[in-house]
C-alpha cells in the first residue's frame, strides 16, 4: 500500500474545466481524486452526480474516491459504480442499514468506506470492520470546502488508528484512515502523526495557482513524520 495518499477534493476546482483540473492535479503528484457528492438534504449544498463521474473517468487513471453525502444513499450507489468510481464512502446517517449498504458497494466491485462526522461515534466501525477498506473521518462538518480543521479530530484519529491496528494484528485486512476537511501543508504532519494515512485537501490545493508546489510541500511535511 502507498504509505500516504493525497486526495484533492475537486469541490474547490474550476467546474467549467474539470477534466483539465483533474489531469493537472494528478500530474502534480496527487494520488486519488476526491469526489464530493452533496444532495441538499443530508447536507445543505448541492454538487455533482454520476454523470460528472462518468465524464471525468476517461481523463484519469487515478482512483476516484466518491464521498456520498446523500440520504437515502443506496439507490445511487450502483450508478456511481457504473460511472467508474473506485472507492465509495457513505455516512451511517445516510442509510437505515449500514452493513447492507457497505455490502452493496462491495457487490458493485468498489472499495467501501464509512464517513464519520465530527459528532458521530467511531463505534460505528466496530461491527462492520470486515467490510471496510476506508474509514473517513470528517475534520469539519460536511457541506462546504474551505472550513477550518476541528482540532478534536486528532483524538478520534488516534483512537481509530488503535482500532485498525488491533484489527490487523488479529488477522484482519488493512483499512485506510482518511481525513477530510481543513487539511493544508501546515497541519498535515500533525494529522499524520495522530495516525492518518490518507488526506483530502480541497481549497489548500485548488485555491493555489501551483498545485505541484502545494503537493510537494505536503509530501515534504509527511516525510518528516516517517523520519
Ligand atoms: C466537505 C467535503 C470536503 C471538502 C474539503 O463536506 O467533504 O471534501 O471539499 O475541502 P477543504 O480541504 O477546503 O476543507
Ligand atoms: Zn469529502
Amino acid at each position: 500500500m502507498n504509505p500516504f495518499v493525497i486526495a484533492p477534493s475537486i469541490l474547490s476546482a474550476d467546474f467549467a474545466r474539470l477534466g483539465d483540473e483533474v489531469k493537472n492535479v494528478i500530474a502534480a503528484g496527487a494520488d486519488w481524486v476526491h469526489f464530493d457528492v452533496m444532495d441538499n438534504h443530508y447536507v445543505p449544498n448541492l454538487t455533482i452526480g454520476p454523470l460528472v463521474c462518468e465524464a471525468l473517468r476517461p481523463h484519469t487513471q487515478a482512483p476516484i474516491d466518491v464521498h456520498l453525502m446523500v440520504r437515502p444513499v443506496d439507490r445511487i450507489i450502483p450508478d456511481f459504480a457504473k460511472a467508474g468510481a473506485n472507492i465509495i464512502t457513505v455516512h451511517p446517517e445516510g442509510t437505515d442499514h449500514l452493513d447492507r449498504t457497505l455490502g452493496l458497494i462491495k457487490d458493485q466491485g468498489c472499495q467501501a468506506g464509512i464517513v464519520l462526522n465530527p459528532a458521530t461515534s467511531i463505534d460505528w466501525m466496530d461491527h462492520v470492520m470486515d467490510k471496510l477498506d476506508v474509514v473517513l473521518l470528517m475534520s469539519v462538518n460536511p457541506g462546504f470546502g474551505g472550513q477550518s480543521f476541528i482540532p478534536q479530530t486528532l483524538v478520534k484519529i488516534a483512537e481509530v488508528r488503535r482500532r485498525i491496528d488491533a484489527h490487523v494484528a488479529a488477522g484482519g485486512k488493512s483499512i485506510r484512515l482518511e481525513v477530510d476537511g481543513g487539511i493544508k501543508p501546515s497541519n498535515i504532519a500533525e494529522v499524520a502523526r495522530a495516525g492518518a494515512d490518507s488526506f483530502v485537501a480541497g481549497s489548500a490545493i485548488f485555491g493555489k495557482p501551483n498545485y505541484k508546489a502545494v503537493i510537494d510541500e505536503m509530501r515534504a511535511e509527511l516525510a518528516k513524520v516517517r523520519a
